[in-house]
């Protein structure tokens, strides 16, 4: 064997590996993510109407302090951070954490939108004015008696498709549902 085709082997040689650990890599995320999903609600995103029903909703004030709890790509927060409000993400998901973090810098509401990578269950809830959540129905029983513990008279909670199963919304709108702490 020449130079020329020990050269061309090892090429060849080098790209199949790289190409075995990017597979193993994707295999790896997949059961990661697959794995956090079970765990809790999976990532799935708030359409862009559901965001445009709450700001037209709920009258948001400059420096009212926000929450989605699960805040998946960060889309909420920012846009609430966009309108003056101190908004924060609590989200499992490293990668989404990641991401949403990305976008914050990007846009410039590093000191208006902040995520957590936490588990919102674990974490005090009082100093909201309003909650946002968009969860599975298992996650909103236990939610709902933290939230009602937790929260101060007034505070707001809007859901996104899934009900609180004792809480009675005081609006419903064909995407959110809307509770007020009494
Ligand atoms: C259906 S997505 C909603 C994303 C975002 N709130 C939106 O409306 O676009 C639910 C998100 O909640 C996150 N999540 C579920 N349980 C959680 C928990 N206990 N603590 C923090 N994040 C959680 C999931 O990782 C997922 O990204």
């Amino acid at each position: 064997m020449n130079l020329g085709q020990s050269i061309l082997f090892f090429l060849i040689y080098f790209f199949l590996i790289i190409l075995i650990l990017l597979e193993i890599l994707v295999i790896a995320l997949g059961i990661f993510f697959m794995f956090i999903g079970f765990k809790s609600a999976p990532y799935v995103p708030s359409h862009k109407k559901v965001i445009e029903d709450l700001l037209k909703e709920i009258e948001f004030k400059k420096g009212m302090k926000v929450a989605d709890l699960g805040s998946g790509d960060g889309r909420v927060i920012i846009a609430l951070a966009k309108i003056g409000c101190e908004a924060h993400g609590y989200e499992i998901n490293p990668f989404l954490c990641w991401f949403t973090r990305l976008r914050i810098k990007k846009l410039g509401l590093k000191k208006q939108a902040f995520v957590h990578r936490k588990n919102f269950f674990s974490e005090d809830l009082s100093k909201f004015d309003l909650i946002f959540t968009y969860l599975l129905p298992k996650q909103m029983e236990k939610l709902e008696e933290k939230l009602l513990k937790e929260l101060k008279t007034g505070s707001l909670v809007v859901s996104n498709a899934f009900s609180f199963p004792h809480w009675q919304p005081f609006k419903t709108t064909k995407f959110l549902k809307i509770y007020k702490k009494e």
